[in-house]
This record gives structure tokens, sequence and C-alpha cells, in this order.
């Protein structure tokens, strides 16, 4: 009987433990959305970087990672709500691609500036962060020194989109957009096994 209480106590507590788990996991996608967005807003301040680095301490990989998805999936999305771009297009992973493509045209300049601009804020902001959440038990080879490198890239193209959307060099962008998406693909063929 004591050895039955037991059982249906250890289950009870792995549940609760399980379920408090998976509680975190959720929470962390939500406040690494809430945190980044935070940072991004603070672009241009002098503080930014510092801001970012302090951030970054109660932040992960994966969770920062994962704000690159699709809105419906957790994601930012492009604009403030859905229905700006296309649905398949509404997260910063799949309008990159799509940006670097057909780039910006000046039609579309009025109500797309202001989004991509926000776009490439967080993308700087999830920069600056990661530079602080390099995965170190991946092997050595992939060192640092090239995480850090990758991140610069990430850094260095959404500064130069946002840039090229506030002084409406449209073929900028579309240069920008696409050593954004560069950066993306360059780094996970690294690091992202
Ligand atoms: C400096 C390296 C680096 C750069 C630059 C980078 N990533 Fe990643 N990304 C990673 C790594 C490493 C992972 C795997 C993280 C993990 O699962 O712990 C990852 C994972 C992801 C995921 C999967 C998240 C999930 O929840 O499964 C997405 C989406 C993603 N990255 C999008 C992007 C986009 C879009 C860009 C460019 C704008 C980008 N990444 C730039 C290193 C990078």
């Amino acid at each position: 009987m004591k050895m039955r209480n037991l059982m249906v106590g250890g289950l009870a507590l792995a549940f609760a433990l399980g379920t408090s788990t998976m509680a975190v996991a959720v929470q962390g996608k939500k406040g690494a959305l809430e945190a980044i967005d935070k940072l991004a807003k603070k672009a241009k301040d002098a503080s930014f970087a510092d801001d970012c680095k302090s951030a970054a301490g109660s932040l992960e990989l994966d969770p920062v990672m994962h704000s690159f998805k699709p809105r419906a999936r957790g994601g930012f999305g492009i604009g403030p709500k859905a229905g700006l771009v296309p649905a398949n297009q509404d997260g910063i992973e799949a309008y990159l691609p799509a940006l670097s493509k057909k780039g910006m045209s000046a039609a579309d300049a009025g109500k797309m500036s202001e989004p991509v601009i926000e776009m490439a804020n967080r993308v700087l902001a999830i920069a600056e962060v990661s530079d602080h959440l390099w995965p170190e038990n991946k092997e050595s080879a992939k060192s640092k020194k090239k995480w850090l490198e990758l991140n610069q890239l990430m850094k260095d193209g959404s500064k130069e989109l946002a840039e090229a959307v506030s002084s409406k060099n449209f073929a900028a962008v579309k240069k920008a957009a696409g050593k954004l998406n560069t950066s993306c693909s360059e780094c996970h063929s690294v690091f992202r096994d």
C-alpha cells in the first residue's frame, strides 16, 4: 500500500515537473519576443550594445532564433498585424528572401517602410544578443570567431537595410536584404547541425 502511494506520488511529481518545464519553454519563446522587441526600439541608443548584452544573460539561443519563425508559429510577423504581406511571408525568415528577390518599389514604400525598418531593428537586436549566446558545446573547429563574424554580417545587413529604406534607396534595399539572408544561411550551414 505504502509502495503504491509512493508510486502515485512519484507520477504526480513527474507530471507536475513535466508541465512546469513545458510552461517555462513556452514562456521562454514569448519572453524572448518581448525582450527583442524592447531592445529593437532602442536600436539607436548609445547604450544599445550594453543593453543587448545584459538582456542576453536571461535569454537562450533557441527561443531567440524562434522569433524568426512566422507569426502563426510564435515569431514576429511583418507589420503590426497579419495581412500586410502574404500569409506565407509573414515572418522574418520567410520575408527576407522575398525582399531580396523583389525588393521594395516606390509605390510600396508608404506602407512597407516602417514595418521593414522595424524588422531590420529586430534582426539587429537579435544579432547583438546572439553575440553572447555562442553555442559553446559545438566542436571547437566551429569557432567563436566565426560565430562573431557571421553575427557581424547580420548586424551590417540589418543596419544597411534600415538605412536603405530610410533613404528610399530601393536598389540598396534589395542588396541589404540579400546580405542579411546570406548571414542566416551561412551561419546555419556551420553551426546548425
Ligand atoms: C551567428 C549564427 C547565426 C545567424 C547569423 C543566424 N542564425 Fe538562425 N540559428 C543559428 C543556430 C545555431 C540555430 C539553432 C539553435 C538551436 O536550435 O538551439 C538557429 C536556428 C534558427 C531557427 C530555428 C528556430 C527554432 O525554433 O527551431 C530559425 C527560424 C532561424 N535560425 C532563422 C534565422 C534567420 C532568419 C537568420 C538571419 C536573419 C538567422 N537565423 C541567422 C545560428 C544563426
